[in-house]
């Protein structure tokens, strides 16, 4: 079973003043098969923490460490990364002109699987899984997220995750921009991939409202650069109901 394992991270940006410390210690054990919920404040760090899983360059890593499978993760390109089956859905999707989705998901497969899908069946895969995602057949031939609404490039994230089945898929605020029912599809999407049990699910998440699909085995509270309470499906509804107030109070955030 595929377990990722995240040790004392400490990760930086490069800032106009010199290196700021965004990340400041993160413990997490992400197992196949479980589903954890990340939530915190703005700002606390939570897609710094997506990014440097996924290996963005402008995220220096100063301490700590991220195993796959026993596999260091920090020592792998974001190419080996994906491979390795770390998958991320970003909070805010990057246009990538020229590239229709469907080239665009034929390569991300090829990279991922390590061959070139048989192009009858991938053709296939790909219309199916863009219907069950109610997603119009003609986004296949449209530049990936040039012109995308906000849900539309959600949606274009969740195909990618159905597509390419990753072992660890960090979700970095799919829920946000979405309509009741593009959040319901959504919600689907990911409870088909979780249904197979091998895939364990990073949700980074300000409502709980994604969590009454998507019911999380863990909920982790951020602040300040790091994770400050876990507990189960109840926590989420604690916050919600008394925010984070209690945590960021002390300086634990700036
Ligand atoms: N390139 C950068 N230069 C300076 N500061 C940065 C840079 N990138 C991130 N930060 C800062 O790091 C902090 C954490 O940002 P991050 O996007 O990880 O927060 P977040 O928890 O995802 O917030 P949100 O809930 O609003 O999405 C913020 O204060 C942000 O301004
Ligand atoms: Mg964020």
């Amino acid at each position: 079973m595929a377990t990722l394992e995240i040790r004392d991270l400490h990760v930086s940006v490069e800032a106009e003043n010199g290196p700021r410390e965004i990340l400041r210690g993160v413990d997490l054990t992400v197992k196949q098969g479980e589903t954890h919920a990340i939530m915190g404040p703005n700002g606390s760090g939570k897609s710094t923490l997506a990014y440097s899983l996924a290996g963005h360059p402008k995220y220096t890593v100063t301490g700590g460490s991220v195993l796959l499978d026993g596999e260091d993760v920090l020592e792998m390109s974001v190419d080996e990364r994906a491979r390795a089956g770390v998958f991320l859905a970003m909070q805010y999707p990057v246009e990538v002109p020229g590239v229709s989705v469907s080239n665009f998901l034929r390569t991300a497969a090829t990279a991922v699987r390590g061959e070139a899908p048989k192009l009858r069946l991938w053709v296939k895969e790909v219309k199916e899984a863009m219907a069950s995602l109610q997603m119009d057949p003609a986004f296949a031939e449209r530049n990936v997220n040039e012109g995308f609404s906000g849900g539309e490039k959600k949606r274009h994230e969740i195909l990618q995750l159905e597509l390419l089945k990753p072992k660890i898929a960090i979700l970095d605020e799919t829920d946000s921009g979405l309509d009741v029912d593009a959040l319901r599809i959504v919600s689907e999407g990911i409870n088909r991939v979780r249904s197979t049990g091998e895939v364990g699910t990073l949700l980074v998440t300000h409502y709980t409202r994604i969590l009454r699909y998507i019911k999380p085995d863990y909920v982790h509270v951020f602040a300040g650069g790091r994770i400050v309470e876990s507990g189960g499906a109840e926590l989420a509804d604690k916050l919600e109901e008394e925010g984070y107030e209690s945590y960021v109070k002390g300086g634990a955030s700036e």
